[in-house]
């Protein structure tokens, strides 16, 4: 994996190339700063479930979705005015939202040029996440600081905005190695199941890790009015601490209003409630991998999501 890891990066930077110097100099930020490249790293081990070495389809096909990922990003920030992202500053802090917003652009067309030489099916599978990554964030949008937002939508933004780019970069894997198309199926359905347990995830982590621990700001989401699903569980749960958190919430928080919610939320069973949701996700993306072949990839696919939940 280590060669597989250094033919992402010099995909992702070729990728970003352009006659302009200041855009190229944009696009390469965030990459440029690291990132766990999850989203890559899934479609080649996918494309391996039925053996093989790495091809280059599916070393396009994982950067095509790393680029959405981080064209997302660039506009995340921009939405969730957020300051850090991988350790840096971001894009709309440096230089401002314009640029993020254009810069953000760039990488979804470059990532739409990658998927179009990959074929149709692949493209158009790329546009309908690019879609739903929309949709998701619209969703969150339309409960921002909404005390009563319902668990439905909470469940419906993050399969739009981040299981959906993790089931189609686990898909492309598929499709780009020729496997079958129970196989492929099965592969989506992982990555979908995968994609939801790290949303629940970093949602989690939002309340009870720092700023320090994520390279991005910590109790960020409740300052923005994103109620997500440790938060959700916390009011619902009944009792004094839920009447309080209630009240504290609905509106823009100063800092030391959103360090008493935090406490709340830390307090009581939201968090536990919410990673055992997430357990349920890894449990589905364990059971997918029943319908992949034998071998060294299917073991490694199937061991990852509950390292999700063992960091904690
Ligand atoms: C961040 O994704 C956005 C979410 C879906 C929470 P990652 O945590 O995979 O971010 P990078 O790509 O490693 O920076
Ligand atoms: C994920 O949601 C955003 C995308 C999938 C683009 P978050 O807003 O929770 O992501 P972070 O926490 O900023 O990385
Ligand atoms: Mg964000
Ligand atoms: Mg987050």
């Amino acid at each position: 994996m280590t060669g597989d890891r250094q033919r992402i990066e010099d995909a992702l930077l070729a990728a970003v190339q352009t006659k302009d110097a200041y855009l190229n100099e944009l696009a390469r930020h965030l990459i440029v700063a690291g990132g766990k490249r999850l989203r890559p790293v899934l479609t080649l081990v996918a494309a391996q479930v039925a053996g093989g070495p790495a091809l280059h389809g599916a070393v396009q096909g994982g950067i095509a979705c790393e680029l959405v990922q981080t064209g997302s990003l660039y506009h995340d920030d921009v939405i969730d005015e957020s300051a850090t992202r991988r350790g840096v500053e971001t894009v709309n802090a440096k230089w401002g939202n314009l640029q993020a917003i254009l810069a953000g652009d760039f990488l979804l067309a470059r990532a739409s040029e990658i998927a179009a030489s990959l074929g149709a099916e692949v493209a158009g599978l790329l546009g309908n996440t690019i879609a739903r990554l929309c949709e998701g964030e619209i969703e969150q949008l339309r409960h921002t600081y909404d005390v009563s937002r319902p668990e439905p939508s909470y469940f419906s933004s993050i399969e739009g905005k981040t299981a959906s780019l993790f089931s189609t970069a686990a898909r492309i894997g598929g499709i780009v190695a020729g496997l079958d198309r129970p196989v492929i199926d099965a592969l989506t359905e992982y990555g979908r199941a995968y994609g939801m347990a790290f949303q629940i995830v970093d949602d989690v982590l939002d309340i009870t890790a720092t700023d320090e621990q994520l390279g991005k700001p910590a109790g960020h989401d409740m300052v923005e009015g994103v109620y997500t699903l440790p938060v959700l569980r916390t009011m619902s749960s009944g009792g004094v601490a839920a009447d309080e958190l209630r009240d504290l919430l609905g509106s823009p928080l100063n800092a030391v209003v959103c360090d008493k919610a935090l406490s709340i939320v830390r307090a009581g069973s939201g968090v536990e409630q919410a990673l055992s949701a997430a357990q349920a996700y890894v449990t589905l993306a364990v059971e997918a991998c029943a319908l992949l072949p034998a071998g060294a990839a299917t073991d490694a696919l199937r061991t990852t999501p509950q390292h999700l939940l063992d960091s904690l």
